[in-house]
């Protein structure tokens, strides 16, 4: 399978879970993640016909930067896939400087205002909702949102302002942390390439170092884990 292939299988499980969930619930509470991986997905979604007004989108993580910045992971989905269709329940993470005080970013505020937002979508006696569906992705350094190898990540708290260092990059972000993703219904890995296969390797079958590895934390405690992963990423399974 390849990215393509991928994001086609992905297209399609999207629509049947979004229109299950629909039904059966009135909504469909998802989580998206950044980076490049699962831009195709977004774009091939953004051609599909599904009561979009019914999905409420949230996100993983967000970096701090301004919404029209590459990086900004809301801007990246906005661009391909929510300009195309009418989405109304759009809960981004409110992390670049237009939002903070003058012209700071202001990861901290910005963790603290999305856990609000968390709330008031909770599930009692949660203080956030049981997502219907996480997508993540994992970096080369099997790092999930802003989950970072040596991060603290064993918080008591639903959402987290973190500075990490990825490929060479210093960077202001805010994540969810894993007891809330664990909490999902269904979360989806999105997983490409060649430069991924020994970390893959290595979180799947290694030993569990979820402090070098965070992508060994996501865990569902009561909902389904999928690794969507391309023939390059699996090379070494
Ligand atoms: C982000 C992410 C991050 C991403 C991985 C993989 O905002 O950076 O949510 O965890 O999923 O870094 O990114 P790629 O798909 O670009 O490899």
């Amino acid at each position: 399978m390849n990215i393509e292939e991928l994001s086609n299988s992905a297209k399609r499980s999207f629509i049947e879970i979004a229109n299950e969930t629909i039904k059966a619930r009135g909504r469909f509470l998802t989580v998206l993640s950044g980076g490049f991986t699962p831009l195709k997905l977004y774009e091939k979604l953004a051609k599909e016909n599904l009561d979009w007004t019914r999905v409420h989108f949230f996100w993983g993580d967000e970096r701090c930067v301004p919404v029209d910045d590459p990086g900004n992971n809301f801007g990246q989905a906005k661009k391909v896939w929510f300009d195309n269709i009418g989405a109304t329940n759009i809960h981004r993470i409110k992390s670049d400087p237009s939002t903070g005080s003058g012209q700071r970013f202001e990861p901290a505020r910005a963790a603290t205002d999305y856990a609000a937002t968390l709330k008031v979508f909770a599930e009692a006696p949660l203080d956030w909702p049981r997502f219907d569906l996480v997508l993540l992705g994992m970096g080369e350094d099997g790092h999930t949102a802003s989950l970072f190898p040596g991060s603290p990540v064993d918080v008591d708290s639903p959402t987290l302002a973190v500075t990490a260092n990825y490929q060479d990059r210093p960077a202001n972000r805010v994540t969810l942390t894993p007891m809330v993703f664990n909490q999902a219904r269904e979360i989806w890995f999105l997983v490409t390439g060649n430069s991924k296969a020994e970390t893959l390797h290595k979180v799947l079958k290694g030993e569990y170092k979820p402090a070098v590895y965070p992508a060994q934390r996501i865990q569902p405690v009561n909902g389904n884990l999928v690794w969507m992963i391309d023939e390059a990423a699996g090379s070494l399974l």
